[in-house]
């Protein structure tokens, strides 16, 4: 419970969607429809859009975010993106340890645990991803997965640090699959994370931290889930493609 002690936040998770003409639209069209939200606003873009988003979303309600950060401040890693590189251009946001970076990219717990110290370090808030896998779920290690997950990537942040991480609860067999986790399951493991974030800190930090659903989050069933009291708003990836059914997500974000 203890809803009110949070913020809810709606995150768009664009993945690797829009060229920088498309994102002009998109983020055009979004502007207006975010203003009426009461909750969080966050878009989370590909590389090439930030400067463009950060452009665009200025002296709006509208947050922009990263979808990756490497742990290093510079130096030899073609293709790599630093923290500092991000905030120098007003990028407020990152997400660490997607599951599609962990699935396809290689990440571990490890490399998740130092991107969230080099981004906290630099001053970004984390929207850090934990999830089970289908078979995981089946074999009925949901919670050991995602204790595993939270506690690897919280391994040596402060208590201070630790206010600036957003988790992001998105069981991978719901991602882009359009099979949802029902209401209630979502929420049980959102309510064990903040239990896992309690017993690694404090009540307190628990309490206060934002911790949302990700996975086939849409205008239809987006009411029930951020109905529940562990559900604090979403990641969302497919649906935050189109300015319209985000709206939708905000405006129940809001309720
Ligand atoms: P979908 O909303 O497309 O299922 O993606 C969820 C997600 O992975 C957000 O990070």
């Amino acid at each position: 419970m203890n809803k009110e002690l949070r913020q809810a936040i709606i995150a768009g998770n664009w993945k690797m969607n829009k060229t920088r003409s498309e994102a002009k639209t998109l983020i055009e069209d979004l502007k207006p429809i975010a203003e009426k939200a009461t909750c969080g606003v966050v878009i989370c873009v590909p590389y090439t859009n930030l400067e463009t988003a950060v452009e665009l979303t200025k002296g709006t309600n509208i947050k922009v975010g990263a979808e990756n950060v490497h742990f290093k401040k510079s130096g030899a890693f073609t293709g790599e993106i630093s923290a500092d590189m991000l905030t120098e251009m007003g990028v407020e946001y990152v997400i660490i340890g997607h599951s599609e970076r962990r699935q396809y990219f290689g990440e571990t717990d490890l490399t998740v645990n130092r991107r969230v110290k080099a981004a906290l370090a630099a001053g970004l808030k984390v929207i850090l991803c934990v999830g089970e896998m289908l078979s995981e779920r089946e074999d009925g290690i949901t919670e050991d997965v995602v204790e595993l997950q939270t506690v690897a990537a919280f391994t040596g942040v402060s208590e201070e640090d630790a206010k600036n991480v957003i988790i992001a609860y998105e069981p991978v067999w719901a991602i882009g699959t359009g099979k949802t986790a029902t209401a209630e399951q979502a929420n049980e493991v959102c309510s064990f994370i903040r239990g896992v974030v309690a017993k690694r800190y404090n009540k307190a930090v628990a309490d206060g931290m934002t911790i949302q659903y990700g996975g086939s989050m849409n205008p239809k069933n987006a009411a029930e889930l951020l109905a529940q009291p562990d559900v604090d708003g979403g990641l969302i990836g497919g649906a935050s493609l189109k300015a319209a059914d985000f709206g939708v997500l905000l405006e129940e974000a809001s309720k």
